[in-house]
């Protein structure tokens, strides 16, 4: 199945404006292409399938999301993007050849922070393109451009254990842009933050994408975030792994918090929530409670 079967057409009958923006979106070349991607392992003899069928196609400077409940194999997606696992079906193209290994066109940002600890934030901005055979003058004159996208210029000499969780994650989205990559792979990077870090990190995140010719596929199970960040959102089921929607987001650009509140972020939130916790009509089951006391001093 290709990804272009999976669009709904609805938000784009609802307004021209959502139409145009993609239709401009999809004139523009493919970057990343998943074509029919399997994984599945074998454990005690038996055959697991993570998931199957995944297709998707990803435009120059598209930003996607990826929402599904734990499990449906999100961070084995990325995984196999990257290049740090295999799959087992199908094929990940990356501006049209096989991905069969990490690369540098492929930068990572993670939810556990993975600076070199040993390594000063500015050496950590620097350490790819050190590997990638730049002088230390040009590398730390990169280091410090990017630095500076990220608004941590005054933290070039600190440690990562000086930063707050937020500061690290934009050492790591510094350092991840660095090296130049066709594509940035966000596999939950803000969600060990809290709410209010999470939000402001959102927000910077989509000044740097402004700024910064990069194509972004960011995981999250995170609805909300989804909602916020995406121009598209890919929707997987669990048990086995499959996707289920390809939406398009119908909230305009440039995004702000206030549209947390508008109708067409209500509305696609819902749609999300659908899909992530089917409402169980008709299903009765409840949660056992254990009686703790029996003191009878029962509350209301
Ligand atoms: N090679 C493997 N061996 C054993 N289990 C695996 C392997 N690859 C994936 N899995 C399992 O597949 C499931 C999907 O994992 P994951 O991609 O982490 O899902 P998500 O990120 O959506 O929560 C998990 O239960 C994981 O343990
Ligand atoms: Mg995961």
């Amino acid at each position: 199945m290709h990804s272009s079967e999976l669009h709904l057409p609805d938000y784009r009958e609802q307004s021209p404006a959502v139409a145009d923006r993609f239709r401009r979106i999809e004139a523009r070349p493919v970057i990343l292409d998943v074509r029919n991607l399997r994984k599945s392992y074998e454990a005690n003899g038996i055959n697991h399938t993570v998931f199957d069928n995944v297709s998707l196609s990803i435009h120059r400077r598209e930003f996607i999301c990826v929402v599904g409940s734990s499990g449906c194999g999100k961070s084995t997606l990325a995984r196999i993007v990257a290049g740090l696992d295999e799959s087992t079906g199908g094929e990940v193209l990356l501006d049209g050849t096989p991905v069969t290994g990490p690369g540098p066109d492929r930068g990572m940002v993670f939810q556990g922070y993975t600076l070199f600890p040993w390594l000063t934030v500015k050496r950590n901005v620097m350490f790819g393109l050190k590997m990638g055979g730049q002088s230390d003058s040009i590398a730390e004159a990169e280091a410090r451009q990017w630095l500076d996208m990220v608004g941590l210029s005054k933290f070039e000499d600190s440690y990562p254990h000086e930063l707050s969780g937020g500061m690290k994650q934009r050492v790591a989205i510094a350092r991840a842009l660095a090296n130049k990559p066709r594509i940035l792979l966000m596999d939950e990077p803000f969600a060990a933050l809290d709410a209010q870090t999470r939000g402001q990190m959102q927000n910077y995140l989509l000044q740097i994408w402004r700024k910064v010719d990069v194509t972004v596929l960011f995981i999250t199970h995170d609805l909300e975030e989804a909602a916020f960040l995406a121009d598209r959102i890919l929707v997987m089921g669990a048990n086995p792994g499959r996707v289920m929607e390809f939406i398009e987001n119908p909230v305009p650009r440039p995004r702000h918090d206030d549209q947390f509140l508008s109708p067409e972020f209500l509305a696609l939130k819902k749609r999300l929530e659908e899909h992530i916790h089917p409402s169980s009509a008709g299903n009765h089951d409840h949660i056992p409670m254990i009686k703790m006391t029996d003191a009878g001093d029962d509350v209301e």
